[in-house]
């Protein structure tokens, strides 16, 4: 994944790239990213990045020139760029996003809005609109760090083990199953005696059933969209509901 992130705050996303996989996918160079300050587009004395909105009201609004010149900073390497607004108004991210953003081959620009608003005469040097989800940051840096984050996971070769993209949450389109590890019993808990028998076709059964079980406990609405497979279905009878959760 390649990046150039526009931002007021490159320290708060620093902060979180120079650390665990992502420094190390950065240093193997599946993932580029390059911070810009929007600040250092700014023009006047006292480069100003925001003001007052027209038609009135109270907060400030981001004014549109120093995102565009920024842009046509980053334009002059000839470069094919996606060009993504981050804001609580976009089209919501998801897993699948996360899928299709990992195979794009041209290099993205995320713009972190920040004040009440930005002046939307950007929209017109912008491809699209992402949102993360349906409540009100401060601003679009922790956006930014959403979809880099889960996105480069799914670079190959950034996470140890592919395997590990498998079988989780959301890519199969349900929630995942409960993990345990060493020690077999602790504080007079145990370790499900099923995970420890070898049996690798009931373990899988296992799995299969605490993850429907779950999923239709908290998140039902995924199983709509899921496609189960006969054994989901013999599951599902067997503890006694459908897949839309009725007995
Ligand atoms: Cl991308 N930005 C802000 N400021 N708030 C959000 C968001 C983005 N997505 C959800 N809420």
């Amino acid at each position: 994944m390649k990046c150039d992130v526009l931002t007021l705050f490159p320290d708060v996303l620093a902060a979180y790239l120079n650390e665990s996989i992502l420094k190390r996918a950065r240093e193997k160079q599946l993932l580029d990213v390059t911070l810009y300050n929007i600040r250092d587009y700014a023009l006047g004395p006292h480069r100003q990045v925001d003001d007052s909105p027209y038609g009135g009201g109270a907060g400030m609004v981001f004014k549109p020139e120093p995102i565009f010149r920024a842009i046509d900073s980053l334009k002059e390497d000839g470069e094919p760029r996606r060009i993504v607004l981050l804001s609580p108004q976009g089209k919501p991210f998801s897993q699948s996003m996360a899928e299709e953003f990992s195979r794009e081959e041209k290099k993205f620009v995320f713009i972190c809005g920040r004040y009440e608003g930005i002046d939307e005469r950007v929209k017109a040097i912008v491809d699209e609109e992402v949102s993360i989800g349906d409540y009100v940051l401060t601003g679009g840096e922790l956006a930014a760090l959403i979809i880099i984050d889960s996105v480069t996971r799914l670079v190959p070769g950034t996470l140890g083990d592919e395997r590990s993209i498998e079988n989780e949450s959301f890519s199969w389109g349900m929630l995942d199953y409960p993990h345990y590890t060493r020690p077999r019993e602790f504080r007079g808990l145990d370790v499900p005696k099923v995970l420890v028998s070898g049996n690798h076709k009931d373990i899988d059964r296992w799995r299969r059933t605490q993850a429907l079980k779950k999923t239709l406990e908290v998140r039902p609405d995924l199983l709509d969209k899921v496609e189960l497979t006969k054994t989901d279905k013999e599951i599902l009878s067997e503890i006694g509901l459908t897949s839309s959760g009725e007995v």
